[in-house]
């Protein structure tokens, strides 16, 4: 049975070094959750690939909302907004697995999460790309690029790396969290007060099922 799972192909070349390594490796990730469901490898397997997604898959929009935010690029709360909704999505997913790891069909999680990279890789992150690319050495045998410099990188915030420790499987969360505060905003203060108040991020019922609604086995 040939797996129908799309691949990288230089179709999704950006040019920009990191961003196209991010990107294959999501791939390759993608396409081994589907060999691991195609050939039915054990839970434990599963649970390492879907780890490794959700965290490299973070790991990637983190870099790439950077880059965005750094060249003052003009659609990027739209694109932010993207990244948020796959990422509630593998979480959803993830959340699904670890809840009933047989019930999950993770070769639709596989298909679901593919489609999404080519399509967003295609619609979305290909319209950054003149921005960041000024900042590349693809500039040599690229056309010229102007950076914009929009008024309000002026009033940049002041941002801090903050290094901590936090266990592993729990890393990705930090992540998040960071992301949404250096963005600033009505969600970095939201999510602020919540820090504040210190209650516990989990995913809402009403969101859960609908995605255990698209990526549920059926016997
Ligand atoms: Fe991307
Ligand atoms: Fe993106």
């Amino acid at each position: 049975m040939a797996l129908k799972i799309i691949k990288w192909s230089d179709d999704y070349k950006t040019g920009i070094r990191i961003i196209d390594n991010d990107h294959r490796q999501l791939f390759e990730l993608t396409e081994a959750l589907g060999v691991c469901a195609e050939r039915g490898e054990g839970r434990k397997r599963m649970g390492e690939i879907i780890d490794r997604l959700v965290n490299y898959a973070n790991e990637h929009f983190v870099r790439e909302e950077q880059f965005m935010a750094t060249c003052g690029f003009p659609d990027y709360e739209a694109h932010v907004a993207e990244h948020r909704r796959a990422t509630e999505e593998i979480y959803g997913i993830r959340h699904l697995f670890r809840a009933d790891a047989d019930g999950l069909d993770a070769m639709k999680v596989a298909q679901f999460f593919a489609h999404w990279l080519a399509e967003h890789i295609r619609h979305r992150d290909q319209r950054y790309v003149p921005y960041v690319r000024g900042d590349d050495d693809a500039m040599a045998d690229g056309p010229p690029v102007s950076i914009r410099t929009p008024a309000e990188a002026s009033a940049t915030r002041l941002l801090e790396t903050v290094s901590v420790e936090v266990p592993g499987d729990r890393a990705e969360l930090v992540r998040v969290a960071a992301r949404i505060l250096a963005a600033g905003g009505a969600p970095a203060e939201k999510l602020g007060e919540i820090l504040d108040k210190l209650a516990s991020r989990s995913p809402s019922e009403k969101r859960l099922e609908a995605i255990a609604a698209r990526y549920r086995r059926h016997h």
